[in-house]
């Protein structure tokens, strides 16, 4: 079987890359030429554990080749995944323009039948307007259908999730195309569920919304502990022991960021309301994120009446570890706001330098390592739990004038951190006051 992948993204990449490598012959397509230049140096265009080693491999032994000749590849294609962006339109909806623009290429191009895999998350009905679409203009007489392959990958795990995903859903509306598709993921030896394609377009939507619903739950809660003194790591491990609400996803921070949870939880909600329903759950979810994203802020301004003139050290700039995507990161908004208040904000992250930079050029010092940063810093917040900045030593902070570290990602123990000697603002975690800044009231150390 002839597969290609139209996008090579997270999803489109990652797919033809693990295809590859169970065996199969993979043909990955993408119009942007940078792109297929690296990918045919063996040079993976996104950061992602495991990518490179793979794609590399399975170039050299012939099963992957890398195009921006879509005409060519999907001629020749016994099945087409589609894993192109499906970004956000100003008023929530999902733009489909990228998915369409393919399919108008692949009805174009196709000269003989072949199965349509549409990998990208889609609103509900989608795939039926796609098959209508590409066999509405067809150029050559061939027999196409489109069936739903939702993805579940994560971001900093990809691979790992693509080859050891916790289910393969497959909605089709023929035989045929379960048959094709279970031939496929075979190898993969992971459960397949077959079902009809609009559940399994609203499988991933579900999925998504109801990991943010968890989230947004979590920081609501979180908030909660902080007004009544409870401490939610305490909450949280008494909650996970009960095995239906499990261990995971439940960690409070400064909101979820990244390509989907903010783009899906709004596109679902847009979809239901253009079907006449209000899904109350989803726009809480949406809404408690929205605030919790300038949740150390807000406890910032607590303790600086202004930020004007302050040197502010920014540590982690990605929406979560493991990645160099700022898509939607809490860390954008927060800067911005911090550069029209006027401070003087120093950022360090170990990789998301460079798409930080798309952003920010100039208005930021970009430094090498954290510890410089922190350098006579006025305050310091915390975006992003890398492990390199959960391993700093706590000592690093007494590089500032006075420490003032507002972390929203609860990387450090709050024993440490009392050890340390520095004033610390967590999230649903009691505040560590250690000392209190000269002349606005207090002098040495206050213990709470
Ligand atoms: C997510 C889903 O996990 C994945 O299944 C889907 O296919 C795509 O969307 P991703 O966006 O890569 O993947 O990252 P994920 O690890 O889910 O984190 C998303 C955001 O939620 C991050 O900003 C992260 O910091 C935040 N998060 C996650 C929390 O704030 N608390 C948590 O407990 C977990």
């Amino acid at each position: 079987m002839n597969i290609t992948v139209a996008g090579t993204g997270y999803v489109g990449l990652v797919t033809g890359v693990c295809l590859a490598e169970v065996g199969h012959q993979v043909t990955c397509v993408d119009q942007v030429k940078e792109k297929i230049v690296l990918l045919n140096l063996g040079i993976s265009p996104i950061y992602e554990p495991e990518l490179d080693t793979l794609i590399e491999k399975n170039a050299s032994a012939g099963k992957l080749t890398f195009t921006t000749d879509h005409e060519q590849a999907y001629a020749h294609s016994d099945v087409i995944f589609i894993g192109v962006g499906t970004p956000e339109n100003e008023d929530g909806s999902a733009n489909l323009n990228y998915v369409f623009q393919v399919a108008k290429q692949i009805a174009e191009s196709v000269t003989h039948d072949c199965l349509i895999v549409i990998k990208s998350t889609v609103p509900i009905g989608t795939n039926d307007r796609v098959e209508t679409y590409i066999k509405n203009h067809l150029k050559h007489k061939v027999t196409v259908e489109v069936a739903s392959n939702p993805e579940f990958l994560a971001q900093g795990s990809a691979i790992k999730d693509t080859l050891h995903a916790s289910r393969i859903v497959i909605g089709v509306e023929s035989e045929q195309a379960k048959e094709i598709l279970t031939a496929i993921y075979e190898p993969f030896q992971q459960p397949i569920l077959t079902m009809n394609r609009r559940s399994a377009e609203m499988v991933k939507y579900a999925s998504n919304d109801f990991l943010a619903l968890k989230i947004s739950f979590i920081n609501d809660i979180a908030n909660l502990c902080e007004a009544v003194g409870a401490n939610i790591e305490d909450v949280t491990s008494g909650m996970s022991y009960d095995e239906r609400i499990g261990k995971k996803f439940l960690n409070p921070g400064i909101g979820y960021g990244g390509s989907c949870f903010p783009k899906d939880t709004k596109a679902l909600h847009w979809l239901a309301e253009e079907e006449g329903y209000i899904l109350r759950t989803v726009k809480a979810a949406i809404e408690v994120n929205e605030k919790q994203k300038f949740k150390l802020i807000s406890k910032a301004r607590n303790e600086f009446s202004s930020f004007n003139g302050l040197k502010v050290a920014v540590l982690g700039l990605t929406f979560k570890p493991g990645t160099d995507d700022l898509r939607e990161a809490p860390s954008i908004p927060n800067v911005r706001l911090l550069l029209n208040e006027g401070a003087r904000v120093h950022v360090y992250d170990p990789v998301g330098e460079e798409n930080f930079k798309k952003h920010f050029s100039t208005e930021v010092v970009y430094e090498k390592t954290a510890e410089q940063a922190l350098e006579e810093a006025d305050l310091c917040f915390i975006f992003t739990e890398w492990e390199e900045i959960k391993a700093i030593d706590l000592s690093f902070f007494n590089k500032m004038k006075v420490p003032f570290v507002f972390d929203g990602r609860n990387c450090f123990s709050l024993e440490e951190v009392r050890k340390a000697k520095i004033n610390y603002f967590s999230i649903g975690r009691p505040e560590i006051r250690m000392m209190e800044v000269g002349g606005r009231g207090g002098d040495g150390f206050l213990v709470t």
